[in-house]
């Protein structure tokens, strides 16, 4: 076994996978929002900015690639190591259960199922436009601003991010974990440095259907 293979089948190399391919998609997120906030400058930079990424050409289906490889390595890592942990405790601890690790883990396992089926119904939505009622390529604003005009649509959207924003404050937390930087002196930090990201990039995204359903982005 050489050592990329030893590595990836320890439990520490698919935490580490983990990790890394989290941090990616982790950027990614945060610079779609920021992306995505100068809905509020209206239409004409928000679809100039989208015409912008188009013409990366080429490169764009590179990062699409590559973002889709790491959205891959992050969900097969996690059933794997979800399936290890179940196998090693067949019968479940009854006196020392931490209970921040467990709560973590499960919120983890249901909200990462469910922001995948949240990208893959996005991506027809407002990339495709296969799902969209009223599509028109190359007009981002008109398609965000008359998506989230239906209220159950933009519902649908703040509970997806919202979970999305639990789901990244116990990623970065466990990344801290992975990482080693858990002393106990740096704990407070990495719980407040963990909800300051999610909190942030919760409410940029939240933000953005409740503007368009209260009317202040038209
Ligand atoms: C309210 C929040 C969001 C809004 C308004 C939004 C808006 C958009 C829009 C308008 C596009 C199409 C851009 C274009 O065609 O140029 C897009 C694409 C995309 N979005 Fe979002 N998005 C949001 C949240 C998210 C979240 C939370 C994720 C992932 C966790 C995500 C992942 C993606 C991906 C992967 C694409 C495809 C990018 C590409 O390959 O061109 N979005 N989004």
């Amino acid at each position: 076994m050489n050592l990329t293979q030893g590595l990836y089948s320890s439990t520490i190399g698919k935490k580490i996978l983990m990790a890394v391919t989290g941090i990616i998609l982790f950027g990614f997120v945060v610079g779609h929002m920021l992306g995505n906030l100068q809905l509020y400058l209206g239409a004409e930079q928000l679809n100039a900015y989208a015409d912008k990424l188009q013409s990366l050409g080429p490169l764009l289906w590179v990062i699409r690639a590559g973002l889709a490889f790491c959205v891959g390595v992050h969900v097969v890592a996690a059933v794997q190591l979800w399936l290890r942990n179940r196998a090693s405790r067949p019968v479940r601890y009854r006196l020392f259960r931490p209970p921040e690790v467990d709560y973590a883990a499960r919120t983890m396992m249901w909200s990462g199922p469910i922001i995948l089926l949240f990208i893959l119904y996005h991506l027809g939505h407002l990339t495709v436009g296969c799902l969209h009622h009223d599509f028109i390529r190359g007009d981002v604003y008109h398609n965000v601003v008359t998506t989230f005009r239906i209220w159950w649509v933009a519902g649908f959207y703040m509970l997806a991010n919202l979970l999305l924003a639990v789901h990244l404050y116990h990623g970065l937390w466990s990344l801290f974990q992975t990482f080693g930087w858990d002393h106990p002196l740096f704990g407070r930090a990495r719980r407040w440095i963990a909800i300051g990201f999610a909190v942030l990039i919760g409410a940029g995204n939240v933000s953005l259907p409740l503007a368009v359903l209260a009317g202040v982005v038209r």
